[in-house]
């Protein structure tokens, strides 16, 4: 990747122009990428939150999707700080948040998120329940907490849709389900993380989509037509970054056609380089290949306009600002629908602004240490 910031106004232009996804009607296709935060103690989101937010709709974000907020099961999350989307204290705390953006004239989605077997790597907190997950374990042998019985799949997805109906209930203008990273509903995708052997198992991948599609329907259901229905999809796991779920195409197709005919409207396709094709014989990235697929809508994501991409950003390496160049070649192209942008956002929160007037030599580099406040 070039790194000198050498997209200009005129062709960063693509990146603002209007869009209609699920009908619902966007300014432009730049979305902030859901990123965990915790400032909210006890689970609610407060007004440093909802002002944390409404800095980047003011600033030309399109849409907002919120860091992960966990569904009503007692081991949801992982860490203290984390969003709750249930209880009262927590709706009216996200209330605040959409009021705040809504003013702004910005549209949100939350991610609903459960974390299955994983813990976190910042604190040793633990939620009173052992984890759940499908098989009690995070990767081939490493057992953490407990398999899930029927009964904890059915009660979880009725958590999901809860939440859901919640959202629209708030006014959300859509949700996204947490899809991917190795967390809750990814267990059930890989092989690795899901040995079941009843309906929620199985040896292809096609067949352990079955508690996300549950989800899905069970979303659609309690939230009815013409709301929009997201779900993020990795093909990497944080217990194991090598993972593939679908190693070819066809297989890719056997995985996500299930979740469209379950009722999902925008597939958002987590990567942490947006530029690395993902199948020889082609350029197109993951959420190419799942646009060409499905013909559903795609969100891309990965180091966009930064030199190094996340997961060392975590480990202490510095992200310079970065040319959009490639990114503007391939919106050009239509490969994907919409672009998520994550750190840059963090440590801009004007960057849609900055990049939309062409001012790119003022955009700031993103360390980790931006994470200490919620600016
Ligand atoms: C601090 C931080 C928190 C994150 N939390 C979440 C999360 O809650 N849900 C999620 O799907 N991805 C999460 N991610 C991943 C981002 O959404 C995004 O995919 C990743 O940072 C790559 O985009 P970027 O290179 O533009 O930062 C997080 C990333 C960071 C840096």
């Amino acid at each position: 990747m070039s790194t000198s910031s050498d997209a200009t106004p005129a062709s960063a232009g693509r990146l603002f122009e209007p869009v209609e996804i699920a009908g619902m009607s966007l300014p432009n296709r730049i979305v902030m990428a859901p990123m965990t935060r915790s400032f909210s103690p006890g689970g609610v989101p407060g007004p440093d939150v909802a002002a944390y937010y409404r800095r980047r709709a003011e600033q030309d974000v399109g849409l907002i999707i919120t860091e992960g907020t966990v569904v009503d099961r007692p081991s949801a999350s992982n860490d203290p700080g984390v969003p709750h989307f249930h209880g009262e204290a927590a709706l009216a705390g996200w209330a605040r948040v959409l009021e705040s953006v809504h003013a702004a004239g910005g549209r949100i989605w939350p991610q609903l998120w459960h974390v299955g077997a994983l813990r976190s790597g910042s604190t040793d907190w633990r939620p009173p329940q052992p984890f759940e997950s499908p098989s009690g374990v995070s990767r081939p042998g490493r057992e953490i907490g407990v398999a899930m019985t029927e009964a904890d799949i059915e009660a979880t997805i009725a958590a999901f849709a809860r939440a859901a109906a919640d959202a629209r209930r708030l006014g959300f203008d859509g949700v996204e389900l947490h899809g991917a990273h190795g967390y809750l509903i990814d267990q059930f995708f890989w092989e690795g993380s899901n040995q079941r052997s009843d309906r929620f198992g199985g040896a292809s991948l096609a067949a352990r989509t079955r508690f996300a599609c549950e989800t899905i329907r069970a979303v659609r259901a309690a939230t009815g037509p013409g709301f929009p229905i997201s779900i993020r999809l990795s093909q990497w796991k944080q217990q194991h970054f090598p993972a593939r779920l679908a190693q070819t195409p066809d297989e890719m197709a056997s995985w996500l056609e299930p979740l469209v005919d379950a009722g999902v409207d925008v597939l958002h396709c987590s990567t942490r380089r947006f530029w690395e094709p993902e199948f020889e014989g082609s350029d197109l990235n993951f959420a190419g290949w799942t646009k060409k697929l499905t013909g559903l809508p795609t969100i891309t994501v990965g180091s966009v306009g930064l030199t190094g991409e996340f997961v060392a950003s975590f480990g202490g390496e510095k992200s310079e600002p970065a040319s959009l160049d490639e990114l503007l070649r391939r919106l050009g192209r239509e490969e994907f629908d919409l672009v998520a942008v994550g750190r840059a956002l963090i440590a801009n929160p004007d960057w849609a602004r900055k990049v939309r007037e062409g001012r790119f030599g003022e955009l700031d580099a993103y360390d980790r240490g931006v994470l200490a406040e919620l600016a």
